[in-house]
């Protein structure tokens, strides 16, 4: 088959990564008979010094005539002090809009080569853990009304927090669909004890189970979640939650896979058109160093392989092999403690050598 992808490689360690994940899915291609093609787009800081703005318009026609789309990470120093609208960031929520990606899958498993990385106690993790975090990518507070007016006390700033029954129905339809394929366990969480918005998530979640009734639903409070996510992660299966809880909550869940270097994610919506990038930032204090960990990048590729192009054995082959250089203890510098480490080259050659 022939895939068109769409590359946007971004700023800081971005554009690294996002050639070691053609390097991988060129060679798949040629061992499973694929033909890809990449066409490259700006994004964030380089667009902004380039068009003068963070998502041209070039770069969004190009997403939507794109079969797929692949991203490294926006954003540096430089770009830090523009105004809001025009933040590098502006860029990634504005390109899952206007893709309507609403459904963000973050998978966080603990690698069995990687368990001394898990900042946890032994015990807590010794059975290990892997859950999907099933976040909801367009409505809620970061795409809510927001603004500055004169209040009580003078100058103040607001954000709203707002969801329709549509798109919870629609993350949540998503998230029972995701948790019937795994262990058939979901918790959604969210803040029902204070929140409107969380209380009709609630509500409708549970309306959702008459659909799934082979899936067991439970509610969690998100402080109690952030809690537990530390205290037992094994607990977790598939986990359904808002836009920034989602947010929040993935960052610490990364974190206790010991490296946010190894998180990939994939962004969709209702064709099969996703956008997939690493969970992690441009890390511009490593960028173009030839430090930085490619496999959140490549494991992102992957997860286009199978939700975008239903391509489930050569998605197995990138897996497996990421599996097989983290079981011959290579590492990059984020996980080699100060030893020796492979450059970003080396890892992705290592992982060619295994597919
Ligand atoms: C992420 C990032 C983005 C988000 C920011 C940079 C807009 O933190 O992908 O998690 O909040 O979605
Ligand atoms: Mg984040």
């Amino acid at each position: 088959m022939n895939y068109n992808i769409a590359l946007l490689r971004g700023d800081g360690i971005g554009p690294e990564i996002v050639d070691s994940a053609v390097r991988v899915l060129e060679k798949v291609g040629e061992k499973f008979g694929h033909t890809f093609r990449f066409t490259p787009y700006l994004i964030g800081g380089c667009a902004i010094d380039a068009c003068g703005e963070p998502l041209p318009k070039e770069t969004v026609e190009g997403c939507l005539a794109a079969d797929s789309v692949l991203l490294g990470a926006v954003g540096g120093p430089k770009w830090d002090t523009l105004p809001g609208n025009m933040r590098p960031e502006k860029a990634l929520l504005g390109i899952r809009a206007a893709m309507g990606l609403f459904t963000n899958l973050r998978p966080a498993k603990l690698y069995p080569a990687l368990a001394s990385e898990c900042p946890l106690r032994a015990d807590i993790v010794a059975n290990g853990f892997d859950l999907m975090i099933v976040r909801e990518l367009t409505g809620g507070i970061y795409f809510g009304e927001r603004g500055m007016r004169e209040g009580k006390y003078g100058e103040e700033a607001y954000d709203t927090e707002c969801y329709s029954r549509m798109e919870i129905e629609r993350i949540g339809r998503v998230a029972f669909e995701t948790a019937r394929k795994r262990g058939k366990k979901l918790c959604s969480i969210d803040k029902a004890n204070v929140l409107d918005t969380s209380r009709l998530w609630r509500k409708i979640m549970h309306e959702l189970t008459e659909e799934y009734p082979d899936v067991t639903l439970s509610d969690m409070l998100v402080d109690n979640a952030a809690m537990q996510l530390v205290r037992n992660p094994a607990q977790f299966d598939v986990i359904v939650t808002s836009n920034m809880f989602g947010d929040i909550l993935s960052d610490e869940a990364s974190q206790i896979t010991g490296s946010i270097g190894m998180l990939p994610s994939a962004s969709l919506g209702e064709t099969t058109r996703g956008l997939y990038e690493p969970i992690h930032g441009s890390a511009p204090d490593i960028a173009g160093k030839h430090l930085a960990n490619p496999i959140a990048t490549i494991l992102s590729a992957a997860m286009m392989l199978l939700h975008s192009f239903g391509l489930a054995a050569e998605h197995d082959a990138i897996v497996n092999a990421v599996d097989a250089v983290l079981n011959a203890g290579l590492r990059t510098a984020d996980l080699a403690h100060g030893a020796p480490a492979l450059s970003t080259e080396e890892m992705t050659d290592a992982i060619l050598e295994r597919i």
